[in-house]
């Protein structure tokens, strides 16, 4: 699938939530892990929006070979993670501002505040309700995705100039 890219209206749109795991979104599911491999620039997440359709859902993971991490030390992990409806329980009082990226949002990087920990709730690819306790990279990881699900970009955080 080709990841839409910002200005598109999708990308800033609420999703709706996925009411029933039936075969398009497992067929969906698959698309956005293979989307997000194939793209050129290493990603760690990609939600529905990116690739057009306005749902609750996005996925997460990034599994670095050993050689891309010595070449990059910026790269690290993320456990493969499917996450629909997805909704944050609890906020750390502490945040981190750090740069990030977006595959939607060519050529910016901008500074973001993201909580340093997060808890969230979603339900799996299996039906099952989860529950997950994130910090540091990961919960900024998951902050990112779950905007994208809100209709939120990068760019909204970009400091106006006075
Ligand atoms: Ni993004």
């Amino acid at each position: 699938m080709e990841i839409i890219k910002y200005p598109n209206k999708i990308l800033q749109t609420k999703t709706q939530n996925v009411e029933k795991i039936d075969d398009e979104i497992l067929g969906l599911i698959r698309n956005l892990f293979e989307t997000l491999h194939k793209s050129k620039r290493p990603g760690v997440g990609l939600a529905a929006p990116q690739v057009g359709i306005s749902l609750n859902l996005t996925v997460i993971g990034f599994e670095p070979t050993e050689q891309e991490m010595k070449e990059e030390k910026d790269l690290k992990p993320v456990p493969v993670t499917v996450l629909i409806n997805p909704k944050t329980t609890w906020l750390s009082k502490e945040t981190v501002i750090d740069k990030e990226g977006c595959l939607s949002v060519d050529n910016t990087v901008i500074d973001v505040p993201r909580f340093q920990k997060i808890h969230i709730e979603y339900i799996d690819e299996n039906g099952k309700r989860q529950k997950l306790k994130a910090k540091n990279y990961i919960a900024r990881v998951l902050q990112h995705e779950i905007d994208h699900l809100q209709g939120k970009l990068i760019v909204d955080y970009k400091k106006s100039k006075s």
